[in-house]
């Protein structure tokens, strides 16, 4: 996933999902422990409300904002905030030089490859940089697991074998020693955000702008 243009910025932040949505790239971003990084790329930008963070976080930082979808890099592109935007996706992303903060929320489940792709990223960082990533662990709530349900149906099975959200993605531990390996400290940790969503099918209300996505 990730390439082709199915993303919906406005489904994607649409009314009290925006805020719902960015809470976990604010937290992850308070726990990152740098003063003045000179690169900073956040990897699935979406619509920029990660970036955007970062940038009033690092003003006098070159932020760099990364996506595989138009849709989301020309939503990002409007805010006018002075980002450079990149439509590229993160398996072809590559550093031209080393980055002090490599950002990712909520992106990096969509990208296959996780042993690969953590090692390349750790080796993308400059001297003291840092690797903040968020990626959701929710892939047994009932609208995931009915997700799961309906598409190992034998008329769906074989196309969409290995293709759901959350598939790329390993136990904590996994990245916790995969990273101890490799230069400088680890520090991985779960939250559990509860959110009292309204209206009618709530649940369902959610997943069209991530969960579906691979199914749809
Ligand atoms: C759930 S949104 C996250 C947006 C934003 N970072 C945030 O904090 O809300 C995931 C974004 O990752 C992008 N994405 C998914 N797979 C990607 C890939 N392989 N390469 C680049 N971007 C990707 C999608 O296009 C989407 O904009």
């Amino acid at each position: 996933m990730g390439k082709g243009n199915r993303w919906d910025p406005a489904q994607y932040m649409k009314g009290a999902m925006g805020d719902l949505r960015t809470r976990p790239a604010m937290d992850l971003l308070n726990r990152v422990d740098h003063d003045r990084p000179a690169r900073v790329v956040d990897l699935g930008c979406g619509p920029g409300n990660s970036t955007l963070l970062l940038k009033g976080r690092w003003p006098d930082a070159a932020v760099t904002g990364i996506d595989s979808s138009s849709a989301m890099i020309e939503k990002a592109g409007g805010s006018g905030a002075d980002i450079d935007w990149q439509l590229i996706d993160i398996s072809d992303w590559q550093a031209a030089t080393p980055v002090d903060v490599i950002f990712a929320n909520a992106s990096l489940h969509w990208v296959p490859d996780h042993a690969g792709l953590f090692t390349r990223l750790a080796g993308a960082l400059a001297a003291g940089g840092v690797l903040a990533v968020q990626m959701p662990n929710n892939f047994a709530a009932p609208s995931h697991a009915l997700i799961g349900e309906i598409a190992a149906r034998p008329e769906f099975g074989a196309q969409l074998a290995g293709k759901l959200l959350g598939d790329a993605v390993q136990a904590p531990v996994f990245y916790h020693d995969l990273l101890r390996g490799l230069d400088g400290s680890v520090d991985v940790w779960e939250t559990e955000y509860l959110q009292s969503l309204t209206g009618e099918h709530p649940g369902l209300q959610r997943v069209p702008g991530t969960a579906l996505l691979p199914v749809q």
